[in-house]
């Protein structure tokens, strides 16, 4: 059976005034920057005492990387006179054009928050979770609108990455899936379909794919962890920031692209398929990527290795801001 449309007309996806934020934790609270960045007006939500400083606080702190991506045009100050305190999920959803869920990943407690966003949200609302792991379908039931909710998954800093997963459940109206592409295009963001709902949606199991078979590598003794990680940072993941791994293949077919890598690569490539490892984390395997990522680490913080991350993270989007093709 198709699902329903949305009740009533959708506000325009391109001239959204005022984003209602539900969980203003690690994403929540990275989103909120983002949407003050762009402009919005944003009512934030979240149930923990002293939530709302803190909010105010990592705003002024990722202001600077926005300042330096381009994204953000204007002084904090004048940024956060836009930004309110909800004292409830009603004080924050009731004026939203659209709501950005990101409360912790609870089913119960996202379908019983998802409930009350639904009962005070205009049904010609969109209301978009963070979810990293649910599907859409499983967080629908609380909801009498069913038909807006769709995930719209970040990834972490949402601040800093451009991508957004957007995913429909069984019940979601094509438009809403629709209106959330326009929506996250309208405010900077990359936002791709994921047409089925599947565990981990696409980047993760992209990442998970990776990284099973960097485990399997240690674990087999084939090389350090550090040569691992030097072999996607110094090869291949250079070239994943500007393209993709279709892209990539179709470049190594040469002038007859992708055609020519599959006749010529394509059967060398499913012998290694057949020979990816498998590995798990066993006792000893974990020994081995604890010792082996200290090793890698040499003493340097946690805060100290996020820092660097990031700062290459932003001349990189930077320049791809500059020479996208
Ligand atoms: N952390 C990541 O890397 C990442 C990446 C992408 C998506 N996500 C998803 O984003 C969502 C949030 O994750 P997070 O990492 O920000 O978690 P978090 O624990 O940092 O933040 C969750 C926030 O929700 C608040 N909260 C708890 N109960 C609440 C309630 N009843 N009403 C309102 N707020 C409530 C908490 O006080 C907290 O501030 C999850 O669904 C997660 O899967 C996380």
């Amino acid at each position: 059976m198709a699902a329903l449309g949305v009740t009533g007309p959708l506000p325009d996806p391109e001239a959204v005034g005022i984003v209602g934020i539900v969980g203003a934790g690690t994403i929540g609270a990275s989103w909120t920057a983002w949407f003050l960045a762009r402009g919005c007006r944003v009512l934030a939500y979240d149930i923990a005492p002293g939530f709302f400083d803190r909010l105010r606080e990592h705003v002024k702190a990722t202001w600077p990387a926005l300042q330096r991506t381009g994204v953000a045009t204007i002084e904090v100050d004048c940024a956060l006179k836009r930004l309110a305190e909800a004292g409830t999920i009603e004080a924050a959803v009731r004026d939203a054009d659209v709501v950005q869920e990101s409360a912790p990943e609870r089913l119960d407690l996202k379908r019983d928050i998802l409930a009350e966003i639904d009962a005070n949200l205009s049904p010609n609302r969109i209301v978009a979770s963070s979810t990293s792991g649910f599907g859409v379908s499983q967080l629908q039931s609380s909801m009498r609108h069913p038909q807006r909710l769709v995930i719209g998954h970040p990834f972490n800093p949402p601040h800093l990455i451009p991508l957004v997963e957007v995913v429909g459940g069984g019940l979601t109206s094509e438009d809403a899936i629709q209106w959330a592409l326009k929506f996250y295009v309208a405010i900077g963001k990359k936002p791709i379909r994921v047409r089925k709902e599947i565990p981990g949606h696409l980047a993760n199991r992209l990442q998970a794919a990776l990284w099973r078979e960097a485990v399997y590598l240690v674990a087999e003794d084939i090389a350090s962890v550090a040569d691992v990680d030097a072999a996607i940072a110094f090869g291949p993941g250079l070239r994943w920031a500007i393209m993709g791994p279709h892209l990539v293949a179709a470049l190594a077919g040469g002038a007859n692209g992708m055609t020519h890598y599959l006749d010529h690569l394509g059967g060398v490539v499913e012998e290694w398929w057949g020979d990816l490892g498998t590995p798990h984390l066993t006792d000893q395997v974990r020994t081995k990527l604890i010792a082996g990522a200290a090793e890698e680490i040499m003493g340097r913080s946690m805060a100290e290795l996020t820092q660097r991350r990031d700062d290459l993270l932003i001349g990189i989007l930077s320049l791809l801001e500059q020479r996208r093709f």
